[in-house]
């Protein structure tokens, strides 16, 4: 596995469930209260599933991943902070927002709703547009020679 593969496929799954939570969005809009629900409840679940095995993945099967991506001499490390800072409060939201929608603490969801969307929107685009998901080509040698 290599860190630009594992970047791609983490950016196809976030895109995925995006579109899950536009359509749960769209479900509210028309008044479908219990479908918002069950596609929020999946896209929750596959989430917190992805969350859950990049952890595995980066900590203890493939950990010279973690260490590739916090090099800080590295192309990943400052666009990967910015997006820690959108993507960390995120999941933590998203979980109060699992909790409030399905135990029907409907003001508590709703007032929740805006900043979850806000740090949700920031995690697709610092995640999407920002991480680098292609190695640079290598600086042909005579140009490293003369620097
Ligand atoms: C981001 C924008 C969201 C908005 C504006 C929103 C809004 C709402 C509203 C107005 C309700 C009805 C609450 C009530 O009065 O009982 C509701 C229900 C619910 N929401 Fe959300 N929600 C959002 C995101 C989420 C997310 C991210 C999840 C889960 C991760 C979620 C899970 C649920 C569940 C499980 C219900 C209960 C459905 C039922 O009654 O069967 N929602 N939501």
């Amino acid at each position: 596995m290599t860190a630009p593969l594992l970047i791609t496929l983490l950016q196809g799954a976030v895109l995925a469930v995006t579109v899950l939570l536009a359509a749960a969005l769209v479900a509210l809009a028309l008044g479908r209260r219990t479908l918002h629900g069950k596609l929020n409840t999946i896209f929750f679940l596959l989430a917190v599933t992805t969350v859950f095995g990049l952890e595995v993945v980066v900590r203890i099967v493939w950990p010279h991943l973690s260490a590739e991506f916090f090099d800080p001499a590295g192309p990943y490390r400052q666009p990967l902070l910015v997006h820690l800072c959108f993507s960390v409060p995120a999941t933590m939201i998203l979980a109060a927002m699992m909790y409030t929608g399905r135990y029907h603490h409907g003001a508590t969801h709703r007032a929740l709703s805006g900043l979850f969307l806000i740090l949700w929107i920031g995690t697709v685009v610092t995640g999407v547009f920002y991480l680098p998901n292609s190695v640079p080509p290598p600086m042909p040698s005579h140009e490293v020679a003369t620097r």
